[in-house]
């Protein structure tokens, strides 16, 4: 929900609140040292690597790399967004947030929100009760019953039924003085086409509420009781309902989810239903629309292995090669800590419903345990379809290169590139080409990017050259001491006029490490605990936020000798790679500078011969 908190109440809160207090709601902390630690809530472990400092007010695991203040805990742990966490922190504190101040634009806006869902409830609670008391509602029970769905399961997920009739849920509702033009709006009524009065969407069918990690009803899917169409109905997108960011079902997934570190994505109502009853516990279903990035986002705050079912092959392909473009091409993530992700394909004939109601839950978790990645499964299935013969593996390669492309980690992506070649017998640099062709592409119609995207964009270097070993090892030499630096930087902040009057920053490679660097210059203040919740206030990005309290969670001891000569360690370290040939040799190939290019690469080859 938009709302508008002002500054002051929000650095209230963060001096109100303490990190320890809302974590303990539900980890189990024990006192380590100055700080405390626990299992992680957020991914399954047996040892504690979840530590929380109550001086610096920051958490941070050691294990899954999230961290960051009290704010991103619950934001991440309930799913909210910032002012939500905000607001549930200012209740639990008695900090009055004063509701005056937002524009009546955007009191109209939170009204109507609430309203919607306040509308949305009641008709849930109508359909539940039409379905176990009513006679109609009968024949709609008969119906799951048939389908193999227990009472349990119809009680869990708040089914219910829609009678047959043209106004049923509209006279409801307006007895209770609630408008039509409303309830238009809620997507539970539509206007006639003459324009003269309104009648049901959902009629004599079962209900699916559709409820979010909030406890929110925000829509409802409706099926029929026979063959009739459309088979289902849906609610439109409302302000408070957006297909791409909901997922059925995952208000009850998300524990399992957390616990098994694994969600499975169906496509349909009943299928997550059947698997829900077969114990399959952690598991969503896409809304009528295909995957979004939005909804891995969402997922990925509850796990990292991601296992999608499908029915057919071509479903299947489709949805794997979206997800290739999901998973990879947005990845910005600075741990490289890659969503799992696999896709099972059912027998012929099977959905995920009639599968685990025929083959019983054993089966399936079988097929799960040996379900290829994406990425593998892409692979066999254009084996598969065009065949091994000449004109096979141009398409084979034809149709992977858009997938293979797609994967912005070089090591990842020549691992593939590799199973390629092995599987079709065509050499890694041939298939290695034509991905390049592509990425090329690719790249010259994107926006140039910005901060951390830049990193997870680059593609292939241009040459070989560029790629030595020497170089990437002054490469994470330098990744290792910008890090060390904005430690020192975090929790040593007398240090910062030194950094400030060299110019450190400015010098930084890597542009995320770079731009926390800036940050903690421009909001310096006197003391360092203070600092760090400061700047993990000020920080809008979520990765960001874990990386910043990965770096200041240690209890480093600093006195100003040791800084300086951290400091001066990376001077050189900087002037050093100036000079390189190999930077000069950069320099030259962007600047398309051909002349100096070729005596430069002469002169290397020379160098490493008389190495030799
Ligand atoms: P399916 O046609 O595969 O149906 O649609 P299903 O889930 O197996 O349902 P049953 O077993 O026949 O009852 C998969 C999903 O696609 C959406 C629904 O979300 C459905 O669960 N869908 C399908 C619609 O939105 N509208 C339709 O008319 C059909
Ligand atoms: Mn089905």
């Amino acid at each position: 929900m938009g709302i508008f908190i002002p500054e002051d109440k929000i650095s209230e809160i963060r001096n109100t609140a303490d990190v320890v207090d809302i974590v303990s709601e539900v980890v189990l902390l024990k006192k380590a040292g100055r700080n405390y630690v626990g299992l992680c809530p957020f991914h399954s472990e047996k040892t504690p690597s979840f530590t929380v400092s109550p001086e610096k007010q920051i958490f941070y695991c050691f294990g899954c790399g999230v961290g960051g203040n009290v704010f991103s805990f619950l934001m991440k742990q309930e799913g909210i967004s910032f002012p939500e966490a905000a607001r549930m922190l200012a209740k639990r504190y008695g900090i009055a947030l004063p509701i005056q101040k937002i524009s009546p634009e955007q009191k109209r806006r939170i009204t109507e929100k609430e309203s919607l869902l306040d509308i949305n409830r009641q008709a849930m609670d109508y359909f539940c009760n039409a379905l176990h008391n009513s006679s109609a509602g009968t024949k709609a029970v008969s119906y799951l019953k048939e389908r193999g769905i227990t009472q349990d399961v119809i009680n869990c997920f708040n089914l219910g039924y829609a009678p047959g009739g043209w106004d049923n849920l509209l006279n409801f509702f307006v007895k209770k003085g609630i408008s039509p033009v409303f309830l238009e709006t809620s997507g539970l009524v539509l206007s006639r086409k003459n324009k003269n009065g309104y009648y049901d969407r959902f009629r004599d069918r079962v209900v699916f509420p559709i409820i979010d990690v909030a406890m929110q009803v925000i829509g409802f899917g409706g099926r029929v009781l026979d063959d009739s169409l459309p088979k289902y109905l849906n609610s439109p997108e409302t302000p408070i309902y957006n297909k791409s960011r909901s997922l059925y079902g995952l208000h009850l997934a998300k524990r399992k989810c957390r616990e098994s570190d694994t969600v499975y994505i169906v496509e349909g109502y009943l299928d997550l239903l059947a698997l829900y009853q077969h114990g399959v516990e952690n598991v969503v279903a896409t809304l009528g629309t295909s995957l979004t990035s939005e909804h891995i986002r969402l997922l990925k705050g509850y796990c990292r292995k991601m296992i999608l079912v499908y029915d057919s092959d071509v479903a299947g392909i489709k949805a794997a090669e979206r997800c290739i473009d999901i998973f990879w091409k947005e990845h910005v993530d600075f741990r490289k800590e890659y969503v799992d992700t696999r896709i099972i394909i059912l027998p012929a004939g099977h959905d995920p419903d009639s599968y685990i109601f025929k083959f019983g839950s054993g089966a399936f978790v079988d097929a799960a345990n040996t379900a290829p990645g994406i990425m593998s499964f892409l692979i066999d299935a254009a084996i598969k379809k065009h065949g091994l013969a000449v004109e096979g593996k141009i398409r084979v390669i034809s149709d992977l290169k858009a997938p293979l492309s797609a994967i912005n980690d070089r090591m990842a992506r020549s691992l593939y590139i590799k199973e390629v070649s092995e599987k079709i017998g065509v050499d890694e640099g041939s298939i290695m080409e034509k991905v390049r062709d592509m990425s090329d592409r690719k790249q010259a119609g994107q926006k140039k990017p910005t901060g951390v995207h830049h990193i997870a964009l680059e593609g292939f270097p241009k040459t070989g050259t560029l790629n030595s070993e020497s170089d990437r090892g002054i490469h994470a030499t330098e990744n290792r001491l910008e890090r060390q630096i904005l430690t020192m930087m975090l929790q040593f902040s007398e240090i910062l006029p030194e950094i400030k009057k060299r110019n450190i920053i400015e010098k930084f490679k890597d542009n995320t490490l770079k731009s926390i660097g800036s940050m903690i210059l421009y909001r310096r203040v006197g003391n360092s605990n203070k600092q760090i919740s400061d700047i993990l206030a000020f920080s809008d990005d979520k990765e960001k936020r874990s990386l910043i309290a990965h770096l200041a969670i240690g209890d480093d001891i600093w006195d100003r000798e040791g800084c300086l000569r951290l400091i001066s360690q990376y001077e050189a370290s900087r002037n050093r790679r100036e000079n390189s040939l190999l930077e000069k040799i950069k320099a030259a190939e962007q600047n398309n500078d051909n002349e100096l290019l070729l005596e430069l690469l002469r002169k290397k080859q020379n160098q490493a011969r008389k190495r030799h």
